[in-house]
């Protein structure tokens, strides 16, 4: 099994070129499955779940061919991919459970079944590492659009009403971004009109129904709380970007933020990622936005301790939450984290304290007591967000750090090790 093996101290220094957004480009091939023709997705990156759901989609019928960069463009092997995706034919509505429970998004492909071919069986997802997250909201929402459910053996039965799903309100009881996305996506091809409240904003979200848009779906309210689709009877094709990753963006940020140093994070976007930059700024990071990205330094002194309360978006993101707690333990001072959508996120504590660093969890929330040094250790990623805190913990720690289990941080980081050594860190991928 791979490791990364890392010696801490150094800063870093250059330029990081962010990837294209793996929860972005997730829902972005989900959305080929409502239409005949070609989908065209510009900047996809290269990941483990990517493949993954890959396979997931061909079981269903999807065609799809990878294309490396644009041809005769010039740019680096960090560019994104461009992947065509066609659903000619929906040639099977059942997501199997080998294949729905390596990643939960894949159950977001109920939506789209439903809507396009008026059924679908999907395995419900299992549990998960970092808490129950249930699929309640999801059924709510399609039975307000007419569907009738039922589970069987572990499997979500869903059958829209004769002549397709029937547009609704769907009033979220608490923002959801799997729910939104999936929502949104089967009232494409309803009859009539569907509104959802409370609909998650996150910046992929956005990305979601522009793409939908240009495939001929008509949404308004993109960018707030409330999205309205009108149902059209069919999509076409279209060609889109996927935006840059703010998780990668802002997790780069923080191993910055931690080591001291000068570093560019190429096309990323301050306004997907404010709250976590302003965030940093407090802990004494200097931020700037350039044309060309965001750029973070940090010289000399070292980092104050902030108080964080995770939200959704605009709010500072669960999915940077251990990161951002790394960064903590060597800060001056003493540092609450409250994390507020999962359950069970903190698993990451007990690592982190492996390289000495001062936690302390009392329900929802982390009091971190910054030390003045952390010591490099061995230690086990649980989950992908948490893996890469650990990364960044090593990057500062002094002596050797061995990460095991890194699969965790493939399914979600593209080439994690070549984009920091390219900055100064002494950091290796071990095979085998
Ligand atoms: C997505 C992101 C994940 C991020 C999370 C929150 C992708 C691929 N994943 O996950 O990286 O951490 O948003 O920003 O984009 N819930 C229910 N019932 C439901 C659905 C959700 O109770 O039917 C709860 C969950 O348990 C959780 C909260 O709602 O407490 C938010 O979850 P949700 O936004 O749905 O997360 P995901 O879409 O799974």
């Amino acid at each position: 099994m791979d490791r990364i093996r890392l010696v801490g101290g150094n800063q870093l220094r250059g330029e990081i070129p962010i990837s294209g957004a793996k929860n972005a480009a997730l829902p972005l091939m989900i959305a080929s499955l409502l239409t005949q023709e070609p989908l065209v997705l510009e900047n996809v990156p290269r990941l483990a779940d990517v493949n993954q759901l890959e396979k997931i989609l061909e079981n269903h019928g999807v065609d799809i061919a990878v294309h490396g960069r644009r041809p005769g463009t010039p740019g680096s092997r960090f560019d994104g991919q461009r992947m065509t995706l066609q659903a000619a034919d929906i040639v099977d509505t059942t997501a199997p459970y080998e294949l729905v429970s390596t990643m939960r998004a894949s159950f977001w492909v109920i939506g789209p079944l439903l809507a396009r071919a008026h059924e679908a069986r999907v395995s419900l997802p299992g549990g998960c590492a970092i808490g129950t997250r249930p699929v309640d909201f999801f059924l709510y929402g399609l039975k307000q659009l007419g569907a009738e459910i039922d589970i069987d053996d572990g499997y979500v039965v869903a059958r829209a009403p004769k002549g397709g799903l029937i547009g609704g309100l769907v009033h979220l009881p608490k923002v959801s971004v799997g729910a939104t996305h999936t929502i949104m996506m089967a009232a494409t091809l309803a009859r009539g009109t569907t509104v959802i409240e409370n609909a998650a904003m996150e910046p992929e979200i956005d990305n979601v129904a522009h793409c939908l848009v240009a495939m001929g779906a008509s949404i308004s309210g993109i960018g707030t709380r409330t999205l309205t689709i009108e149902g059209v009877p069919s999509l076409h094709g279209a060609t889109i970007e996927v935006i840059p990753d703010r998780i990668e963006a802002g997790t780069f940020a923080m191993a910055a933020a931690m080591t001291g140093g000068d570093v560019l994070l190429r096309h990323a976007r301050p306004e997907h990622l404010q709250s976590a930059l302003d965030v940093l700024g407090q802990a004494g990071a200097t931020i700037a936005s350039e044309a060309g990205g965001i750029r973070v330094k940090r010289n000399g002194n070292g980092l104050q301790s902030v108080d964080v309360e995770v939200d959704t978006f605009p709010g500072f993101a669960t999915d940077l939450q251990a990161q951002f707690m790394a960064l903590m333990t060597m800060a001056n001072g003493v540092s609450h984290i409250r994390e507020t959508i999962f359950e069970n996120r903190f698993m990451h504590v007990a690592e982190l304290a492996r390289f000495g660093a001062d936690i302390r969890v009392e329900g929802q929330v982390a009091t971190v007591t910054g030390v003045p040094a952390l010591k490099g250790a061995q230690v086990m990623a649980t989950d992908l967000r948490a893996s890469v805190s650990l990364v960044i913990a090593g990057l500062a720690a002094r002596g050797e750090t061995v990460v095991n289990r890194i699969y965790h941080l493939d399914r979600g980081f593209e080439r994690l090790e070549d984009k920091l050594s390219r900055c100064g860190a002494e950091i290796e991928r071990v095979t085998g």
